[in-house]
């Protein structure tokens, strides 16, 4: 098989929320796309309503991340790295945060990142492509309980810019999109462990939280500029949204 250089994509982290919508939205503008997560039923549904090609793999694995790239890349360029996989764990005050949360939120989300991205890399220099990170405005703003997933994503926007300034004269874009409350279904709950009330209460009284459609339009938009322009930063909130802290809600 034989991939379009100009339009095709992996995106981490498809087989839910942003992650999801951005294969929805990738592929229905055209792109052929690598929906790359570690749950095999999520992405043959996916597979089956976008006819995305599913890559079951762990990013937190090297040898999984290493299977996987080698399989994207033998059937063709890549154009594009959407580095969507990650996430919260806990809500913990710094004093009594568990060690354990910090490091996965740091695997995945730090770690996770970089090794798919490096291992990337070379193809997308060779395509003239285009690395993007779904930061978060916890990247921008630390909040109170934050800190652990605060401090991942901070790093996570640090990778994207300095990897930018590093490739500066070569042809590649490097995209960080930071959002601020984004209603998936599932990422506050895999934050507070399952808890489906504490879940609920980040979203309660909202008007309109963005959807994941929304972040993934951001993403589509910044794909398709041309190769030269470089959207180095978006930061996209609900309307209801000035910061983390202060958020309208109603009743
Ligand atoms: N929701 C928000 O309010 C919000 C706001 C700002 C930024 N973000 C960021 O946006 C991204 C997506 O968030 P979301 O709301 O869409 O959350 P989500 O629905 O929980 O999606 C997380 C995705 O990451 C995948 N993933 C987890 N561990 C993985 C691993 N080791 N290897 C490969 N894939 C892995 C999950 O799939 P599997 O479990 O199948 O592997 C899932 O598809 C995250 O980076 C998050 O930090 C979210």
């Amino acid at each position: 098989m034989t991939n379009d250089v100009t339009r095709t994509a992996v995106v981490t982290g498809a087989s839910s929320g942003i992650g999801a919508a951005t294969v929805r939205t990738l592929t229905a503008e055209g792109w052929t796309v690598f929906a790359l997560a570690r749950r095999e039923g999520k992405l043959a549904a996916l597979a089956e309503e976008t006819g995305c090609t599913p890559v079951v793999a762990d990013i937190t694995d090297e040898e999984s991340t290493s299977a996987a790239v080698e399989t994207i890349l033998a059937a063709g360029p890549v154009k594009a790295l959407v580095n969507c996989a990650g996430g919260a764990i806990g809500k913990d005050p710094v004093a009594t945060a568990n060690l354990d949360d910090w490091r996965a939120m740091y695997e995945l989300n730090v770690l996770g990142t970089l090794r798919i991205t490096q291992k990337l890399l070379p193809a997308l220099k060779e395509s003239a492509g285009t690395v993007l990170v779904i930061s978060s405005t916890a990247g921008i703003e630390p909040y109170e309980g934050g800190a652990g997933y605060c401090a991942s994503k901070f790093a996570e926007k640090v990778m994207a810019r300095v990897l930018r300034l590093e490739l500066i004269g070569e042809p590649v874009r490097v995209v960080d999109i930071a959002p601020g409350m984004v209603q998936t279904d599932e990422f506050s709950i895999k934050r507070f462990h399952g808890d489906a009330a504490k879940a609920a209460a980040v979203y309660a009284g909202v008007p309109d939280p963005l959807k994941a459609e929304d972040v993934a339009e951001c993403v589509r938009w910044a794909l398709d500029q041309p190769d030269t322009v470089d959207v180095d930063n978006i930061v996209v909130r609900p309307r209801a949204e000035g910061s983390y802290t202060k958020v309208h809600r109603e009743s």
